[in-house]
């Protein structure tokens, strides 16, 4: 019977000092992972970025500091083809993305291991599922449409900068653009923007932009605001004037005649 205890009491400490190691062992196995990728990414840096953004990411006169911009910044600069800046300008375009997304989740990891910042989003928190629709467009008005206009179709800025057009951005990009305020635009961190207020906005774009959202107050005229439909009123409406008016001073004159 003691020996049947005892046989007992040992297999209960295993399994508890398994339970203890087993965690901190996946923990281990995360880290040389992410060591491997900071590695990976500190090679394709030295490569693709050194020249502008210095050898350590401290910075040239090419290029800014890149210490503290955090994963996000990078997953968003390099993913949506901005990085690696080509000529110099006014504001640095849109390009074909010439890395592949593993290659920039590396490039993020090497960035965020020299400083602190803003983590890639995860799907749950740039997704529309559980957001509130008109929240988000009274957010996007008050925040956002003085410089992308009402329904996120961009315009432009002073010295030849733009606030591009919305339409057709990966949701991940809309979220880490709020997060890290690339170039002209200001940044929007949790303190400003909730992480709900995020997800309200991004529903927003989501559904002015989709192709199947029929627009209520009739034709959209490129949804452009009053510039568009300003001249809408003066082409057609005016010009139906005009033309009334041609046609009665035509009829005056042949009447007149006979
Ligand atoms: C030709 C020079 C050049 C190259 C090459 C280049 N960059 Fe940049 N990068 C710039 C400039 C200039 C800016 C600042 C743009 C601005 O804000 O007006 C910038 C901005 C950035 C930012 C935004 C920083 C912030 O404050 O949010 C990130 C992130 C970034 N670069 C990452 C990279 C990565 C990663 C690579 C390599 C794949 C790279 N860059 C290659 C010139 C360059
Ligand atoms: C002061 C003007 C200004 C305001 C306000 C502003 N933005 Fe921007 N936004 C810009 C400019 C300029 C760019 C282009 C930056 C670049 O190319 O690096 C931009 C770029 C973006 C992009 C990237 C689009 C792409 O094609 O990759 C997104 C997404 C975005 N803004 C969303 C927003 C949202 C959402 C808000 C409100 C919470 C907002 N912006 C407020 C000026 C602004």
């Amino acid at each position: 019977m003691a020996a049947l205890v005892v046989l007992l009491l040992a297999l209960m400490c295993t399994g508890a000092v398994y339970t203890a190691v087993a965690p901190t062992r996946e923990a281990k196995a995360d880290e040389t992972a992410q060591s491997l990728a900071i590695d990976e990414g500190k090679k394709l840096y030295a490569v693709g970025c050194a020249s502008c953004h210095g050898t350590g990411g401290q910075g040239t006169s090419d290029g800014p500091s890149l210490v503290g911009v955090g994963a996000a910044a990078v997953d968003f600069q390099v993913g949506t083809g901005r990085m690696p800046a080509q000529q110099p300008g006014a504001q640095v375009p849109k390009k074909k993305v010439v890395y592949t997304q593993a290659e920039i989740d590396q490039l993020a990891a090497y960035i965020a291991s020299l400083g602190a910042g803003p983590n890639v989003p995860t799907e749950a928190q740039y997704s529309p599922e559980g957001a509130d629709i008109a929240k988000g467009g009274e957010l996007f008005r008050t925040n956002c449409a003085q410089c992308h206009n009402f329904t996120g179709k961009g315009g432009a800025l002073t010295h030849g900068k733009f606030a591009p057009t919305l339409e057709g951005v990966d949701p991940k990009h809309i979220y880490e653009a709020m997060q890290t305020g690339p170039q002209n635009m200001p940044s929007f961190p949790d303190t400003t923007l909730s992480e709900q207020n995020k997800k309200d906005i991004i529903a927003y774009l989501d559904e002015v932009n989709s192709d199947d959202t029929e627009s209520p107050g009739g034709l959209e005229l490129g949804g452009l605001g009053p510039v568009s439909e300003g001249l809408f009123g003066w082409i057609f409406g005016l010009g139906g004037l005009i033309a009334v008016a041609v046609w009665v001073a035509a009829r005056t004159a042949k009447a007149k005649k006979s």
